[in-house]
């Protein structure tokens, strides 16, 4: 991907995101290196999805319907901005609930066209990263990317905000899905993750043990696909096969995955007990689930998530660390990098491992359209545009995703 020029000063973006069950509209200017967000209007439909325990797409797409022309009017007037001075819309077409995307990409379609600018199609996943990126000095390049929020768990290689080769991901449950199953199973109530997040500061994280996964080539893609197995985006950190045996030692390398579903059926046990097998001597009644204990479960599952993300990140660093061009930022961004033990780990990593850690502000950790017009700035610099006919898609087209 060639070098792109800086975005000039005094360029503003309008940002649309509706990918799942926030509607959201932003306004963002260009100034002296960074992206500045002049507005940030969120609406939330937690509302109306709270009594089903997780969203309901219909519903969705019709809260859009409802919310996204206020919510983007409501943005403009904070910006203190009018219609005709901004200079392109962008708008998160990609991934997402396929109803919810199509009302906010209908709506940027129709602000750009009547406006006559461009619109610019973003990828929601990629955008999360660019969240660190909000109202802060330039990064050094390349960096590490890790996207942690309810759909994704996906660990990228960044040239820059537009280039990106994905290193690994999860092969199961998204970390923000974990919680939030993890929070049903406690029924600490929706959204799950920020309430796991606060009863884990009362209890005891060591008084349960989670099993920390160890995917290998083999556990992810099976024996005749272990040597092809390891992310092949960017080259260096997998193994190659050159022989039968070299295929059989690349399948048992550790890949720079995750694997969230086994810690939520060892916590489902934990609190319903372990099912008994016809034949075998029944297993222990489970610990009853006084407050105390459902406290010591969310902190002791919130400390095996978060040391499963920093146990990939200390392979994928010792991996790609060493060459002229070894990533020296980690950025960071999605709904669970709002989590404080998260937060503090990666912290903590940062500084032993001698990266910068761009964590987001709170405000732009869970979804906004903030960080969707702060990528499009990179994109709009670069001359990329998008047709009137730019679709939604469910799926993120970065890499394997
Ligand atoms: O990025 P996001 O807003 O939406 C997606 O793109 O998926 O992420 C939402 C996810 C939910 O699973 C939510 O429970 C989780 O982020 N989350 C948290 C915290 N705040 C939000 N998980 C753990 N701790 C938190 N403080
Ligand atoms: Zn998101």
């Amino acid at each position: 991907m060639p070098p792109a020029a800086e975005p000039r000063d005094g360029t503003i973006i309008l940002g649309i995101e509706t990918s799942c069950d926030e509607t959201a509209a932003s306004v963002v200017e260009w100034r002296d290196g960074a992206p500045r967000v002049r507005s940030n209007v969120v609406s939330t439909q937690h509302e109306v999805h709270e009594r089903y325990a997780g969203v309901v797409p219909e519903l969705a797409s019709r809260a859009h319907l409802e919310r996204i022309v206020p919510v983007v009017r409501e943005a403009l007037r904070l910006a203190g901005c009018r219609p005709e001075d901004v200079h392109a819309v962008a708008v998160g077409n990609r991934p997402g609930l396929i109803g919810s995307l199509l009302v906010g990409n209908a709506a940027a379609k129709a602000y750009a066209w009547s406006l006559g600018i461009p619109v610019i199609g973003v990828d929601h996943v990629a955008a999360h990263l660019a969240a660190g990126l909000i109202d802060a000095p330039p990064v050094r390049w390349p960096a590490f990317g890790l996207v942690v929020s309810g759909g994704h768990t996906h660990l990228f290689r960044m040239e820059s905000p537009r280039d990106m080769a994905i290193l690994g991901r999860t092969i199961d449950d998204a970390i923000g899905e974990a919680f939030d199953k993890a929070a049903t199973i406690l029924d600490l109530g929706y959204p799950g993750g920020p309430l796991l997040d606060r009863r884990s500061s009362s209890g005891d994280a060591n008084a349960v043990r989670f099993p920390m996964p160890r995917l290998t080539a083999r556990s992810v893609r099976g024996p005749r696909h272990g040597a092809t197995a390891t992310p092949a985006a960017h080259p260096g950190p997998g193994p190659s096969a050159g022989s039968d045996a070299a295929a059989d030692t690349a399948a048992d390398a550790r890949t720079l995955d995750f694997s969230f579903s086994g810690m939520k059926t060892a916590l489902l046990y934990a609190v319903r007990g372990v099912p008994a097998v016809p034949g075998r001597a029944p297993p222990p009644a489970p610990v009853p689930l006084s407050e105390q204990r459902i406290s010591d479960l969310c902190a002791s599952f919130q400390h095996a998530a978060v040391a499963q993300v920093l146990d990939v990140l200390e392979r994928a660093h010792d991996r790609l660390t060493g060459a002229d061009d070894s990533p020296a930022t980690l950025l960071v961004g999605g709904g669970v990098s709002a989590n404080r033990h998260l937060r503090r780990e990666l912290a903590r990593f940062g500084e032993a491992r001698g990266l910068e850690v761009r964590l987001p502000e709170l405000a732009y950790c869970l979804d906004n359209a903030a960080m969707i017009a702060a990528l499009a700035h990179w994109r709009h610099a670069a001359g990329e545009r998008d047709p009137l006919t730019l679709a939604p898609q469910p799926q993120s087209t970065l890499g394997r995703g």
